[in-house]
């Protein structure tokens, strides 16, 4: 029998390992092992659990309630995100428990109904609405578009335990549940892996959301979001980490993706790489096609600049470079600059829309010349190249 693992005085995990996910939500974000969908049962005079889990996996996490509980009814379920990751098990969950008070905020009642075309008497909460269960008390706070409109928080002030959902989530997929099972660097970068690729667009709502509850001045030992591993350990580095994230914290470092097929892009890359290297910048180099999108996002979420290359495709930008400056557009990143650059053979159009492409994503380039290349560069080319990522490298560290 599958059991719940015990998190604090009256309170336990009863989420599921989904070990073959590799593609979460859809394609935005490629993941390597897995991930988990995290509910929490507090067992009190009143016993409410909090969140769900995706329906296909809804009876292991019946098997884990009942090793807590065995036959005692459910009294309330908290629906804190109503992404189907966490709410598609939902109406399993009220015919297993039909006499259960369930609670969302506003919009997540909303967006249920929409999903799941069933009314149900939800009771609608706002920030610091609560609920008393007996010797705790849960406390609401919204946590609109962190990263749906609907998210919130649920915090027990009496087991210092903040109930985060999305955020703080990470892709840690072990039965070793606590954060100091594994290693600091291991948790924070996968915290941030997670940030880049679901949270990075709301980096000012986090921002802002941080500040709102450092100024409730609530007292908590415990953060256990709906993916990965339950924070006790790390929390200061996590907290210091999403401050850094949400303000787009920026080191000397440059992200340069690009897409070639006969290989001329990619010398001009490697060569801009070699002069940013030489200036002492941190530059990452990604074949787009070669490369997990959500290793890129990663390694943009802290980069100063981001060059992007591309050869003429039928006149038009490489296809998965179009789809990868979609992805960076929709994320709002803010205070990086650009460099486009790419080879062509005839007619030399793709570079100047990749720049304009950029600066529409937010991105102001380092220069108004068109940085194109006409068939096989040169070596007196790639030098001018390599000079080109040594002057972008004094840039980078002026800003
Ligand atoms: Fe884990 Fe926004 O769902």
């Amino acid at each position: 029998m599958k059991q719940a693992i015990q998190i604090k005085e009256n309170m336990y995990w009863v989420g599921v390992h989904d070990f073959n996910c590799r593609q979460f939500h859809g394609e935005l974000f490629p993941i390597s092992e897995g991930t988990t969908y995290n509910a929490y049962l507090i067992v009190d005079e009143q016993i409410t659990l909090i969140d769900t889990v995706e329906e296909e996996f809804m009876d292991i996490m019946m098997e884990r309630i009942h090793s807590v509980i065995g036959e005692r009814a459910i009294d309330n379920v908290i629906v804190q995100h109503a992404e189907p990751d966490h709410s598609s098990g939902f109406l399993k969950f009220m015919e297993a428990y039909p006499n259960a008070r369930a609670f969302a905020s506003n919009a997540g009642a909303n967006a249920m109904l929409k999903q799941y075309f069933k009314e149900v008497a939800y009771e609608k909460v706002k920030t610091n609405d609560t609920l008393c269960t007996g010797k705790y008390t849960l406390t609401f706070i919204e946590m609109a578009m962190i990263h749906w409109p609907d998210n919130m928080l649920t915090y027990v002030k009496e087991n210092g335990i903040i109930f985060s959902n999305d955020a703080f989530g990470q892709h840690i997929v072990s039965y070793n549940i606590f954060d100091d099972g594994h290693s600091l660097e291991t948790c924070i970068d996968r915290a941030k892996d997670y940030y880049a690729n679901i949270v990075m667009p709301y980096g000012m709502q986090v921002a802002n959301k941080l500040r709102q509850i450092a100024e409730m001045n609530l007292t908590f030992d415990m953060i256990a979001p709906s993916h990965g591993i339950i924070w006790r350990t790390y929390i200061p580095q996590l907290l210091e980490s999403y401050e850094a994230f949400a303000t787009f914290k920026q080191t000397n470092k440059a992200v340069i993706v690009y897409e070639s097929v006969w290989k001329h892009t990619q010398m001009m890359a490697e060569a801009l790489a070699e002069g940013l290297g030489q200036g002492g910048i941190h530059v990452k180099v990604y074949k787009n096609s070669a490369t997990s999108s959500a290793l890129i996002m990663k390694e943009i979420l802290d980069a100063k600049a981001i060059l992007v290359g591309s050869g003429n495709y039928n006149n038009t930008i490489a296809p998965g470079i179009a789809s990868f400056l979609e992805k960076l557009s929709s994320c709002k990143v803010k205070g990086k600059k650009s460099l486009a650059f790419g080879s062509y053979g005839w007619g030399n159009v793709v570079t100047k829309a990749l720049k304009e492409r950029l600066e529409k994503a937010g991105l102001p380039s380092f220069h108004e010349d068109i940085i194109s290349q006409c068939y096989t560069p040169t070596e007196e080319d790639l030098d001018a190249l390599i000079q080109l990522g040594k002057d972008l490298a004094e840039e980078i560290k002026t800003m």
